[in-house]
């Protein structure tokens, strides 16, 4: 990776480790995220460490998963959160005033810089030349108090970009094309740097989408370069003085190389339940459409609606579809207001939803029971729309407002064949963003509340106890390949609301795979998860790993693990121990497992295996990947209480 982008970057923040393909290093934070479903947990661990302030240069605490306050526990948590932010140090944008991606590109995000948040699209900053990594709140939480965050070097595959975008085709159809050729495993591990002349063909905004999206091909992160378009895009922000130019080297090495020639991207579309299930929209034009929703971190800006809004103008949406526009800011909302689109918009037939994520974690909109819901999100997961037997499908804003118009799935180019007067609507900024963050953002010197503010649905951290030696257990638990964040602890209101109240939200642990998991798991006190390849994939949600391990297990014997949740789980002291496929296909639910080594002395000594024995019968290897930093965290029963020491002790 000589000379890439990442490497700059990475070089520019290194403080621990050496830059080389595979190996750990440690590297400084400028700035944090994290929304309401990860930040209070995060902020109950940022005060369990004893700090006073955070350390970074700018942290964000978004209120945008669950917006609508259904109940008192989800406005405490609001509460909560905003005197966090005010006694800490850390802005703080209130309910409403977006998704946590768009509101901190508008406002903070800047090239050259090192973003993680806990989220797994924070990625979405590398279209404005910014490294950001989704991560989970723990991590968000020591890097706050100034601590390094700690990552592999990542593999970096130079995306080069041909040829400009023929009409109707988008940024979404690129990203999506991307996952068409590779899988949602692809980018385990990797960066996806973008290059080539077709880089200046897509606007700032357009690089976002890419970025965006990047995270479910599993990517570490994705970055473009900066350059003309981007400085454009900070002057309209009325940040110009953010821009700076990031360019790789004219020799830079890359460890893969992909071309894409933008020409030949035609609009696509990701069918039910996976992102990478891509085929071209003719494939599966005519599918009767209930639902159709536009926005999210992805496609929920000002740039991605307005499409929508030209396309609608002096036309109606189909009686049967039920077409809901969530701006991704208020800030996207208010300029399209002030330019007459909402009431264009309205006009044609919109539900206006306030700015959240809300209907793409299935709080708010879940479709009706064996219907078609079309969307311009990023992740349609089986149940995550709120519906177990979901039939969900993720596209450009185009595509969607074609099928709004219809009522069917259509591709834009044949319905512009058939509408005479229906015209590609192109890539537009505003002319200049206006907006409402000043009114919405919280600064630190403006905090308004007088210490911290708990309610009684907020519940303290649970610390595990220091590695044992003897480890065993039933297999409580057997499941198949590419078990989600959501599967594990799903983040639907009606579960989301005891996100800071752990042994209440751990009653829904897994409940999605197995109803009874979660007693079972409580009256066995230790055992293991099974899984096949790719567990946890998803989200960067913390409490997937936090609940297992309130729930007593030991760890989880898989074929393989997504990258963030991994770490998640040694981030909570539970072993991930990987599997190959005879064990995996041998262990039944129910099985004892016993681990015949001195877990404690096998994690201290850095070897790489454990002997599993099942049933007292046979016996397999599992395998532990973890350095002598995360061998560190698993002895002391995870970060928290290792870091808890640290402080103690002074380091
Ligand atoms: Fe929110 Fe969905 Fe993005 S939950 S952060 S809009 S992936």
């Amino acid at each position: 990776m000589d000379g890439t982008l990442t490497e700059k970057v990475l070089e520019d923040h290194l403080v621990d480790g050496e830059i080389a393909t595979g190996e750990e290093i440690g590297i400084t934070v400028d700035q944090t995220i994290a929304h309401d479903l990860t930040g209070t947990m995060a902020w109950l661990q940022f005060e369990a460490l004893g700090l006073d302030e955070v350390q970074v240069e700018v942290a964000g605490q978004h209120c945008d998963h669950q917006t609508y306050q259904p109940d008192f526990k989800v406005s405490d948590d609001h509460r909560f959160l905003r005197s966090a932010a005010g006694t800490f140090g850390a802005y703080f944008a209130r309910p409403g005033t977006g998704i946590l991606h768009q509101v901190h590109k508008e406002n903070f995000t800047a090239p050259g810089k090192t973003l993680i948040g806990a989220d797994s699209h924070t990625p979405t900053a590398g279209g404005l030349g910014c490294l950001g990594i989704g991560t989970g709140g723990l991590d968000v939480a020591t890097a706050m108090g100034g601590a390094p965050y700690y990552l592999d070097v990542p593999e970096v595959v130079n995306v080069r970009l041909q040829g400009e975008l023929p009409e109707w085709s988008t940024a979404k159809d690129v990203i999506l094309e991307l996952l068409r050729r590779f899988s949602v495993k692809h980018g385990v591990g990797k960066v996806f740097e973008y290059t080539g002349p077709g880089v200046k063909a897509l606007s700032a905004h357009e690089r976002t989408v890419i970025a965006n999206m990047g995270t479910e091909l599993g990517a570490t992160s994705s970055v473009f370069p900066t350059d003309e378009r981007t400085k454009e895009f900070f002057e309209r922000l009325g940040r110009p003085e953010d821009y700076v130019e990031l360019t790789p080297d004219d020799d830079a090495e890359y460890d893969d190389e992909v071309v894409v020639d933008l020409s030949e991207i035609e609009p696509l579309i990701a069918c039910p339940s996976m992102p990478d299930n891509v085929v071209p929209v003719r494939d599966v034009a005519g599918k009767e459409t209930e639902q159709v929703l536009v926005g999210s971190c992805t496609n929920g800006a000002y740039e991605d609606i307005l499409p929508v809004a030209k396309m609608f103008q002096d036309r109606e949406v189909a009686k049967r579809t039920e077409t809901i526009i969530a701006p991704g800011s208020k800030q996207a909302a208010e300029m399209l207001a002030r330019n007459g689109f909402t009431a264009e918009l309205m006009a044609a037939g919109v539900n206006f939803s306030e700015a959240t994520c809300g209907a793409c974690i299935g709080a708010g909109h879940v479709p009706a029971s064996d219907t078609v819901s079309v969307r311009t999100f990023n992740r349609n997961f089986e149940g995550r729309s709120g519906m177990e037997d979901d039939v969900v499908y993720l596209c450009s804003p185009e595509v969607a407002a074609a099928t709004a118009l219809r009522g069917e799935i259509t591709d834009p180019r044949d319905l512009a064949d058939d509408l005479d007067d229906l015209e590609a609507p192109g890539f537009e900024y505003p002319e200049r963003y206006i907006g409402a963050s000043e009114s919405d953002i919280i600064m630190p010197e403006q905090a308004v509340d007088d210490g911290l503010v708990k309610g009684p649905n907020i519940d303290e951290v649970p610390l595990k106890d220091p590695l044992g030696s003897d480890l065993a257990g039933p297999a409580l638990l057997k499941m198949p390949d590419n078990i989600t964040t959501d599967h594990i602890i799903p983040a639907t209101q009606e579960v989301s609301v005891y996100r800071s109240n752990v042994p209440k939200l751990s009653e829904f642990t897994l409940k999605r795979v197995d109803e009874t998991f979660a007693a079972r798991a409580a009256e066995a006190d230790g055992g293991f998860l099974v899984a096949g390849e790719n567990y946890g994939q998803g989200s960067s949600r913390e409490h997937a790993a936090l609940c297992p391990m309130y729930l007593g297990i030991h760890g989880v014997l898989a074929r393989s693990f997504a990258r963030i949740h991994k770490s998640n789980l040694i981030n909570f002291g539970l072993l991930p121990l990987t599997i190959d496929e005879e064990t995996y296909e041998n262990i039944e639910q129910g099985d004892d497992i016993e681990l015949v080594d001195d877990a404690l002395a096998v994690v201290e000594s850095g070897q790489q295996t454990f002997t599993v024995r099942v049933n007292n019968s046979w016996e397999a290897n599992a395998h532990l990947d973890a350095n002598e930093r995360e061998r560190e965290l698993l002895a002391a029963g995870g970060k928290l209480p290792h870091t808890r020491r640290e402080f103690a002790d002074g380091v």
